[in-house]
């Protein structure tokens, strides 16, 4: 079956939807997206990806491509065509489409908005079970990692990076820290503690690290918000990673060291079924 996808207000079969050569998103990765999950055909943490949304196009001083309510609608109505039980809508909006020329376009053209579903074992992902390999790399982003920007190279190649040794994900690495995965924010865990970089321009803030926050306070797991090296998290107890299409992911081995014996320790099964259970698995 096709999927239905949207393109600027339209529900198309997914070879029909097309946009511009001239697209400011295509041409400079001139937009911002969102990822989020579907549970039994629930939205999972959705108002915090509406809001990430808002803060990513007023950082980049781009308008709402058409109300919050029509983007709500949107969502539900992917859903729908697509009959979506467990899986993603991915969304993004670029500044429109105009004539090639850095500075912004005037008059400003209408803005791209796009999205589409993929179908993903979200709940019942095999790698929770095993764990993820992740190995580190040289974080090689722009300095705004806050915003949810197209421009995806760096993560790309480091992605790419990880699957040609073997492993799942990149840890990329800044003066000696670690920021974050390619597509992740990440954690260790030492002595019951579970540690990770604090929100600033330098990673995402990721939803279901928001989430995961949450949960862990209301049950009684103290996070500690820090920067980590590779080598603390070589000596790690547990090692995670978490996203809107991982979760909570347990990682067992990192830059071939095994982390707590290889195997997804107590604190990031406890998170992840914790996780699961909001939303609504
Ligand atoms: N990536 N850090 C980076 C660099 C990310 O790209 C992501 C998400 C996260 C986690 O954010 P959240 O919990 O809101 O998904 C952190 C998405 C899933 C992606 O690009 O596919």
């Amino acid at each position: 079956m096709p999927r239905t996808v949207y393109v600027n207000g339209d529900y198309l079969p997914e070879s029909e939807g097309k946009i511009s050569i001239f697209d400011r998103g295509f041409l400079f990765a001139d937009g911002v997206y969102e990822v989020t999950a579907v549970v039994n055909g629930k939205l999972v943490d959705y108002p915090a990806h509406m809001e990430r949304l808002g803060r990513s196009l007023k950082e980049l001083r781009m308008d709402w491509p058409c109300s919050r309510e029509e983007i709500d609608a949107m969502h539900q109505e992917m859903i729908r065509r697509n009959d979506l039980r467990e899986g993603i809508i991915y969304m993004q909006v670029t500044r429109g489409s105009a004539d090639r020329s850095f500075n912004f376009p005037k008059p400003a053209p209408a803005p791209t908005l796009i999205a589409f579903t993929q179908v993903m074992a979200l709940v019942s992902n095999p790698n929770a079970v095993t764990g993820v390999k992740a190995v580190t790399t040289p974080d090689l982003r722009w300095a705004r990692r806050d915003i949810k920007t197209v421009m995806l190279l760096a993560p790309v190649l480091g992605k790419q990076e990880a699957y040609e040794k073997g492993a799942h994900e990149a840890w990329m690495v800044e003066d000696g820290f670690v920021t974050e995965g390619t597509s992740s924010n990440a954690y260790i865990v030492k002595d019951g503690k579970v540690i990770t970089r604090g929100i600033s321009n330098e990673i995402l803030a990721g939803c279901t690290r928001r989430a995961l926050f949450r949960l862990a306070k209301e049950h009684g797991v103290e996070i500690v918000e820090r920067q980590f090296t590779p080598a603390e998290a070589y000596a790690a107890d547990e090692a995670f990673l978490t996203s809107a299409s991982q979760f909570v992911m347990p990682v067992v081995e990192i830059d071939g060291r095994r982390i707590g014996g290889g195997q997804p320790g107590p604190v990031v099964r406890r998170l992840r079924a914790l996780f699961l259970e909001e939303a609504g698995a």
